[in-house]
Order: structure tokens, then sequence, then C-alpha cells
């Protein structure tokens, strides 16, 4: 299908953060591989499967580049970083089980190549080394907000599970799901860096408050990518969320604006699960029609906004800029 989400400006890119964060990163990933090891072969073959095939590294790069920004200059961003870079790939693969998706980062979902239950437990043991790499690091603060975000994206997934085929999902009960099950890993992920650093509360509460509406805008551009974007540069499967019944913003904005016949619509195929082989075009056209995708990228700029203007206390550096066009890129991305 040739439709693309409206994104601007087309050019956004994170090589600033990629490039400042470099050196940082080859150790992060050392650590990482070295930390899917175990005697039960199943579990580095899984591990690995999900982590070689790339991903972009999102978070991990956010707590290196927190750290930096609040002047850190010890070892522990770097376990900390592959620790969050776990907890994501762990909840990747518990989403691809509870969404019942088949393909994630351009490969098939380790759910189809060794089934649910080996998905869920290499999840576990990914959960595990990650907390594991929070003790060696020793921040009882830094424990405490990322145990307290693994227990908050498990709410996020379940309340989403409540969510689930009801197309009376209002936009603010939708905003509680995504900030529960993504918005607080990049929270978390951007408050750990200036915690190690023993910087003032204020600190530390921009760069949360940065992560927070940074993964808002994260989520929000996700999900209209499920609708408007193409599985080739996603590396997964558009037209996810439809099938599953997945009730996200470019669905709650082109029910509460649609015809009666259209909301007849939309609750046959969410709500019933009738779906047949054109509706997910059909879906695409009404949500076109209601500019529903489009105003949900407008909904991200304005989250992502709200995360630049939370770093305005620090001082122009390479680091804040790097920050600043990483906003742009999530919410202009097209992968
Ligand atoms: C996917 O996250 C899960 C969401 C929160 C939408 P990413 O898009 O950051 O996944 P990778 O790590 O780059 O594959
Ligand atoms: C993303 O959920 C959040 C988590 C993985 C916890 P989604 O289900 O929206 O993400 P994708 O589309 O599978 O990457
Ligand atoms: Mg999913
Ligand atoms: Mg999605």
């Amino acid at each position: 299908m040739a439709v693309v989400v409206p994104f601007s400006p087309a050019d956004a890119t994170i090589e600033r953060l990629v490039e400042l964060v470099n050196a940082d990163m080859g150790r992060v990933n050392s650590e990482i591989l070295s930390r899917t090891g175990s005697e039960v072969t199943m579990i580095p073959e899984v591990a690995n499967h999900l982590i070689s095939s790339g991903g972009k590294r999102l978070r991990p790069m956010l707590t290196l580049a927190t750290a930096r920004l609040n002047g850190y200059s010890g070892d522990g961003h770097i376990k900390l970083a592959a620790a969050v870079e776990f907890m994501h790939t762990a909840t990747l693969l518990h989403d691809d089980v509870v969404d019942q998706s088949d393909m994630r980062r351009g490969r098939p979902a380790a759910r189809k190549v060794w089934g649910n239950e080996a998905s869920v437990l290499v999840g576990d043991f990914l959960l595990g080394q990650a907390f594991k790499m929070m003790v060696e690091v020793g921040s009882l603060r830094a424990l405490e907000i990322l145990s307290s975000a693994a227990a908050v994206i498990a709410e996020g997934e379940v309340m989403q599970l409540g969510a689930a085929k009801n197309t009376a999902t209002t936009e603010d009960e939708y905003l509680a799901v995504i900030r529960a099950k993504t918005a607080e890993l990049f929270a978390a992920a951007c408050e750990v860096g200036p915690v190690l650093t023993q910087r003032s509360k204020a600190e530390a509460a921009a760069c949360r408050s940065f992560g927070m509406n940074l993964g808002i805008a994260f989520q929000l551009v996700d999900d209209a990518l499920d609708y408007g974007g193409k599985a080739a540069k996603l590396g997964k499967n558009t037209g996810d969320d439809f099938r599953e019944g997945k009730i996200t913003l470019p669905v709650v904005l082109s029910f509460r604006r649609g015809s009666e016949s259209e909301r007849a619509f939309w609750t046959q195929t969410l709500e019933k699960g009738e779906v047949s082989d054109s509706d997910f075009e059909t879906a695409v056209g009404l949500m076109i029609k209601h500019r529903a995708l489009e105003d949900t990228i407008k909904r991200a700029q304005h989250y992502g906004a709200i995360a630049r203007d939370a770093l305005a206390l620090y001082p122009a550096s390479e680091m804040k800029q790097a920050l600043e066009e990483a906003v742009e890129f999530c919410t202009a991305r097209t992968h």
C-alpha cells in the first residue's frame, strides 16, 4: 500500500547522538554479548537471534548520553545502559508472544522459531541478567528506578489487555497505557544517568521528564506506523495492531470522528474480530479521511516539544543538541 505517514522533517537523524556515545556503546555491546551466555544452549541462541539483528539501541544511548550530559566520568553507566537494553529486549520477547507478532527486527520473531514458551522464559532470563548488572553498579537509587520501571511496563501491558477490543477507550486511557508500557522505560533510562552523578534532584527530574515525553512521542509514532508505515523499513509487520484489535490513537480518533456506519466497521473488525482481507486497507482509508494518522503525529510532536523544553536548564552543549535531535528523529522516524 502506498500510504505513508506524513512526517517532517524527512532528514532527521540520530547521527550526532550515535557518534557522541560511540565509544561507550562499544563497551555496552560487549557487556550485552557477554551476558547472554548460559550452559543451557537455547538461551544464547534465542537471545542472540534478537540481539544480533540490531535494533536502534535508542534506550541505552539515552542512558549513556544523560550520564555524560551531567558530567559523569565513571563506569557505572555502561552496565546500566546494558541493563536497560536487556529490559527492552525482554519486553520485546514477551510482547511478541502477547501480540502474536510474526516479525521483529527484520527476522521471524523468536516465538516463530523457538515457540512462545522459550520466548517468555528467555525474556525472564534477560530480565534476571539486567537486575544482576544493576546490583553490580551499586546505586540503590538506580536499582529502585529501573525495578519500578519493570513493574510499570508489565502493568502497562496488562492494562492494554483490558483495553483491547474496546472501541470506547478514551484518548486518556490510551495515554495511560503508553506511558506505562513504553514511556516509563525511556524515563528510567534517562533518569539513571544523572542519578549516577549525585546531581541535584532538579537534573534527575528534568532528564526523567525528557525521557517520559520522548517515550510517549515514540509510541505515538509507532502506532501511526503500524497503519501508515512500511514493513520492510520497520522490520515488523504493519497491520498487527488492527488484526489484534489493539486500540491505539489512530483508531480512537477515527472511531470518534466517524459516521455511524464507520463506527459499525470498527466494532465489527476490532471488537468482534471479523476481519476480511480488504479491511486493513479500509481502516487506513478511514484514518486518512479523518486525519487520524496526521493528528497522531501532531500529538507526538507536542510531546516531543515538552521533551525538548525539559532540557532547557542545561547550558548549550553538543550532547544537549544531540538529545534535541533525537527528539526530532523520534517524531519523524519511519523505522
Ligand atoms: C519497539 O521499540 C517497541 C516499542 C516501544 C514501540 P524500538 O522501535 O526501539 O525497537 P528496536 O530496539 O529498535 O528494535
Ligand atoms: C511496545 O508495544 C511496548 C513494549 C514492547 C512493552 P507494541 O506492541 O506497540 O510494540 P511493537 O509494535 O510490537 O514493537
Ligand atoms: Mg507488539
Ligand atoms: Mg506497535
